[in-house]
């Protein structure tokens, strides 16, 4: 028994005396491993006659919960103790600078698309959709332009397979198909700016297959081109951010207005580059004109009642010339450092209703 006072001392000292988790797991094993001191002790147990082996194994269970409780009690102090010097030494330090979020930009013809939008709420539009897909009807023929008219040549057509009804749906040429739709469902007056995808077989620096333009219409009983003037100035004014910006009407054809006008603003070439509202030149930005007869009676209204007008510009051409933006493919190679110099913070862009100017 002498032997297992020793042990024992010798146990608890050195449990008393480990500094780490790992070392008491250490000792853990020396003494109640398979191998351990204290298993050493207990196998002896076989060996010996009834009398010993009741006195001896009484000690040796006895040591060993006293080891083992005094295990537990030195790992829940070392533990506590090892917590207490982690929580010191891995302390966030709150003074430190924040890491530098990175900000997304919102693409410039959402932008433009959110300017004109906004430009054009002030003034009492509100905006219409239509699809992207659509018939050759409302595409063309609704718009006074009857099959074999040379305007449908100028469009660089997409068309769709053959339809069931034997129709050939087309994507959409220009925006001015919505004219139509919204004509067809709503009784005048109607006030509308339509911002859209449109679609033409055509590509390179200036032309993409796919690109954007906004459809304008304006229709009551006595809208007259004094109308159609007023908006336009004051659009491009306002989009440009110049009061005192030139702005031209030029004669012009579109076979769903009449007459038709080309609005020119003032610009100059001087020196290679272009600057908008000064100098003596023009720069043609979008197309307009009183809606034909025509396609008022095609949309069930009745010409010598109601009459208006309607506008298209391209949306991409007007995002390169207030951005200074040189090549219109660019817009969509997704390209990220493009992004981030011509794109917008979100929290910069016009509300509605807020207006521009
Ligand atoms: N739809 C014409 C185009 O795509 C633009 C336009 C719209 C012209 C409305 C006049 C009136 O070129």
């Amino acid at each position: 028994m002498a032997g297992l006072d020793d042990l024992k001392a010798d146990l608890l000292a050195a449990i008393n005396a480990a500094d780490s988790s790992d070392a008491l797991e250490k000792l853990r094993v020396e003494a109640l491993g398979k191998k351990g001191r204290i298993s050493a002790e207990l196998a002896r147990l076989g060996k010996m006659d009834a009398e010993e082996r009741k006195a001896f194994g009484q000690a040796v269970n006895q040591l060993k919960d006293q080891v083992t409780d005094a295990l537990a009690a030195a790992k829940a102090s070392l533990s506590q103790a090892e917590m207490n010097s982690r929580l010191a030494a891995e302390k966030v330090d709150v003074t430190l600078p924040v890491r530098p979020e990175s900000q997304g930009r919102l693409h410039p013809l959402t932008r433009v698309m959110e300017e004109i939008a906004a430009i054009f709420a002030d003034m009492g539009f509100v905006i219409a959709e239509g699809p992207d897909i659509e018939s050759d009807y409302y595409n063309f023929t609704a718009l006074n332009i009857p099959p074999e008219h040379p305007a449908r040549q100028e469009h660089d057509t997409f068309y769709l397979n053959v339809g069931a009804d034997g129709s050939r749906p087309v994507l959409r040429t220009h925006t001015s198909p919505v004219q139509v739709r919204t004509m067809q469902t709503t009784a005048p007056p109607i006030r509308i700016i339509v911002p859209g995808r449109t679609y033409r077989s055509d590509h390179d620096a200036t032309h993409s297959p796919m690109f954007h333009q906004c459809e304008g219409l304006v229709i009551g009983p006595d809208i007259h081109m004094g109308h159609l003037k007023a908006v336009l100035i004051d659009f491009c004014r306002a989009f440009f951010g110049m009061e005192d910006l030139p702005v031209r009407f030029r004669p012009s054809y579109f076979p769903f207005t009449e007459p038709s006008a080309e609005v020119d603003i003032g610009c100059s070439r001087a020196g290679g580059g272009l600057q908008i509202g000064a100098g003596e030149d023009w720069l043609e930005i979008l197309g307009s004109g009183m809606v034909n007869p025509r396609v008022l009676a095609n949309c069930g209204y009745d010409p010598d009642k109601v009459q208006g007008f309607a506008f298209g510009m391209g949306i991409e051409r007007l995002a390169m010339l207030k951005y200074g933006i040189p090549d219109l493919r660019t817009f969509y190679d997704s390209d990220l450092r493009w992004l981030r110099h011509y794109g917008f913070v979100p929290s910069d862009m016009p509300a509605l209703h807020s207006g521009l100017v």
